[in-house]
């Protein structure tokens, strides 16, 4: 059944090597092989309409938010604002004139992200929720709804519901677009990065042997991931995953804040793993990279292949750069795994956590 482990020690391991199937999915059931889009014309006219989009969400959810903006801004020209459900629960923004709510949500239950939409829906707006569980609230209580595809996710700690959040983001933005203005194909990309993420599923001694050199020895007590634009935002979720699981104090931090503060947490072997895919701030994380390791830092690049050095430690084959999220999420996640195992830690059930949180 999809709710076995079959031959996985952890449900965590499974979800991670499922998600170029789930990308797979999503694109059968959302693409044509041309790379025209199947979606109900009343959303996308919805959301055409709309002078900007609000997208709401908790969690890792939150992050693939933050990734899903940067591509209605740019690829669809449609401003774009990412909230966190318990804060904008509590003090809504001022909104636009034709305002469109995307609530991101696996569970669809999380009840910060609830009470937002039910303001939403007391205002007259109208909102469309992307989750992985048909019929749950989020699902019913929007004008909206279509399904992430991901199979149950069962591990507490999210991926590929993360992995399929992005990718139907993606189509959606890609729908919203001036055809004349998108030179690449989307099917053809996201077949692509299915194809690249089974390449790094199939590396996982490399990131075993990665964490248990650097993450898993009890002398390492803090980490860090930095990055810019997209890599900023993969760096959040990255650093969330090896929180949760493996209850190292990670950080995730757009690299050019760093000597702003952080940095005087830097100290001899404090790992900073640096997220190299935007072409036009490679130059500039490279060099707050090396600010860290002049005061003793230890670092592990994770670079696309077309930005590469000698040196770098993982290489990531090149995608559409607002696209690489999707790929360079996959090591981080793996970095985060053989963590919590090498801890001795049960991956699946983090201490303190809820898979899904119906509390405010
Ligand atoms: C909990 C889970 C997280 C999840 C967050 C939001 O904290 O442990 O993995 O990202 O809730 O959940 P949702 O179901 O709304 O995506």
């Amino acid at each position: 059944a999809e709710t076995d482990k079959g031959i996985y020690p952890y449900y965590m391991l499974k979800e991670v090597d499922e998600q170029p199937v789930v990308i797979r999915r999503l694109v059968a059931r959302y693409l044509t092989d041309d790379g025209q889009i199947k979606l109900g014309q009343a959303i996308l006219d919805e959301m055409e309409a709309a002078d900007h989009i609000y997208i709401v969400a908790a969690g890792t959810s939150y992050h693939a938010g933050l990734v899903g903006a940067r591509m209605f801004e740019q690829w669809s020209n449609k401003p774009t604002s990412v909230y966190l459900a318990s804060e904008f629960a509590y003090e809504q923004s001022i909104l636009s004139q034709k305002p469109f709510f995307i609530f991101l949500s696996q569970s669809g239950e999380t009840a910060d992200s609830r009470e937002v939409l039910q303001n939403v829906n007391e205002q007259g707006f109208h909102s469309l929720t992307l989750t992985n569980v048909e019929k749950s609230t989020l699902w019913r209580e929007a004008t909206y709804a279509l399904p992430l595809m991901a199979g149950p996710e069962i591990a507490v700690a999210s991926t590929k519901a993360y992995v399929a959040q992005v990718t139907l983001q993606a189509i959606l933005a890609y729908a919203l677009a001036d055809a004349n203005q998108m030179t690449f194909n989307l099917h053809e990309q996201l077949s692509e990065i299915a194809v690249a993420i089974q390449s790094i599923v199939d590396d996982k001694a490399v990131f075993e042997k990665v964490a248990n050199q650097m993450l898993v020895p009890e002398t390492t007590h803090s980490a860090f991931y930095i990055g810019r634009g997209a890599d900023a935002a993969v760096a959040l979720e990255a650093a969330l995953k090896l929180k949760e699981i493996s209850y190292v104090q990670a950080e995730g931090f757009a690299a050019g804040e760093l000597k702003h503060g952080t940095l005087a947490l830097i100290e001899e072997g404090t790992p900073v793993i640096a997220l190299i895919t935007q072409p036009k701030t490679a130059g500039l994380v490279r060099g707050n990279l090396s600010e860290t390791t002049a005061r003793g830092a230890r670092p592990f690049t994770i670079v696309t292949k077309a930005l590469a050095q000698t040196g770098d430690d993982y290489i990531l084959p090149d995608v559409n750069p607002l696209l690489t999220p999707l790929v360079s999420v996959v090591p981080t996640q793996l970095l985060a795994y053989y963590t919590s195992l090498g801890r001795h830690l049960d991956v699946d059930r983090p201490r303190n956590l809820a898979k899904s949180v119906t509390v405010q």
